[in-house]
């Protein structure tokens, strides 16, 4: 649905440049809720307005529903950004207009008449569960209820892919849920392919399928949650589990970090390897998270005794996803 290959953008100011996307290529299929993390500053609120072409890449190309965007200008790059809407972080709503006004002022653009833009309106408000804030202005909303606003702004002209620059950023975590269960919801229900730039892993933790992760400009890994998580040498599955804290410990003893996923949470794994292999197995702590809506547990353990080594094969060969730290 949405394709970007080889995309290249540098800023230049006086004499300096920032090269803010250098040589990303990405795909998001139908969908997809794809969500890409980086650091402040990795390049991408950049990346995610060459998608719309809010930003003019230097060089590369972006498809939309396929359709080259790059190449397009004029009265059919109007028309194809039709096909996009997006959020921003800071909501970016007319102050002098009502909710229901922001909401229907996409519609006035691409010309739909009063009568079918006022029920377009209603049905938009109670998809966003704002039915009783028609008449209200931004000032008179929360934070939670103007990215509403957004969201049904974005989608008033029924795009096929929403694009949402840090949209829960500016909003506290209760509200940030609420935000992504919309999200998700009009994903399942419309079919919606989102993609969203965040620099927070609860979000990508919680509604995302895929993720990428942008550094320097540069599109260092992307993939599908799923195999994220399962991989223990991915940088973003690192990031989906708390940092490992080096507790000080037993020299002779092997340290590891074994996640838990799908069925291999149901077996007596840490029985059995206490008596295959004869191995003390001393936990050191554990969480259990939600992450792509699966649950995925981790414990930190040592693990001590002739046979460790064997120990931790074993794990592995159980499909056990395990992290030697020491
Ligand atoms: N209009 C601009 N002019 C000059 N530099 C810019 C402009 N927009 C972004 N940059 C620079 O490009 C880099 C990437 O910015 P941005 O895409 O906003 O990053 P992010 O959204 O990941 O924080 C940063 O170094 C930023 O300062
Ligand atoms: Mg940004």
């Amino acid at each position: 649905m949405i394709r970007l290959e080889n995309v290249t953008k540098t800023f230049r100011t006086g004499a300096d440049e920032v090269h803010a996307l250098y040589d990303v290529s990405l795909e998001v299929a139908q969908g997809q809720i794809f969500g890409v993390v980086g650091a402040s500053g990795a390049g991408k609120s950049t990346l995610i307005r060459c998608v719309n072409r809010l930003e003019e890449p230097d060089g590369g190309k972006v498809w939309v529903d396929g359709e080259e965007i790059t190449a397009l200008r004029g009265e059919s790059l109007r028309q194809a950004r039709r096909k996009m809407g997006m959020i921003f972080q800071q909501f970016n709503l007319l102050s002098q207009r009502t909710a229901a006004d922001n909401i229907g002022y996409p519609l006035e653009i691409a010309g739909v008449e009063k009568s079918e833009r006022e029920r377009r309106v209603l049905e938009l408000l109670e998809l966003v569960g704002l039915e009783d804030k028609a008449r209200a202005y931004p000032a008179q909303l929360s934070g939670g209820q103007k990215q509403r606003v957004g969201i049904a702004r974005a989608i008033a002209t029924n795009p096929k892919v929403l694009l949402s620059d840090e949209a829960t950023s500016a909003l506290d975590p209760t509200t940030t849920d609420s935000i992504l269960d919309l999200l998700q919801g009009l994903n399942k229900r419309l079919g919606l392919t989102i993609l969203l730039i965040t620099h927070q892993m609860e979000v990508v933790k919680k509604i995302c399928d895929h993720a990428a992760l942008l550094e320097d400009g540069r599109l260092v890994e992307a993939g599908a949650i799923s195999d994220l998580v399962a991989d223990p040498l991915r940088r973003l599955s690192r990031a989906f589990f708390p940092p490992v804290i080096d507790i000080p410990r037993d020299p002779r003893a092997v340290h590891a970090a074994i996640t838990f996923l799908g069925s291999a949470a149901d077996e007596p794994i840490l029985a059995n390897l206490v008596r295959k292999f004869d191995v003390d197995v001393n936990i050191l702590g554990g969480s259990i998270q939600e992450i792509g809506g699966r649950r995925v547990g981790q414990l930190q353990v040592e693990i001590q005794g002739e046979q460790m080594a064997a120990a931790v094969a074993y794990l592995g060969d159980l499909g056990v996803r395990v992290e030697v730290i020491k």
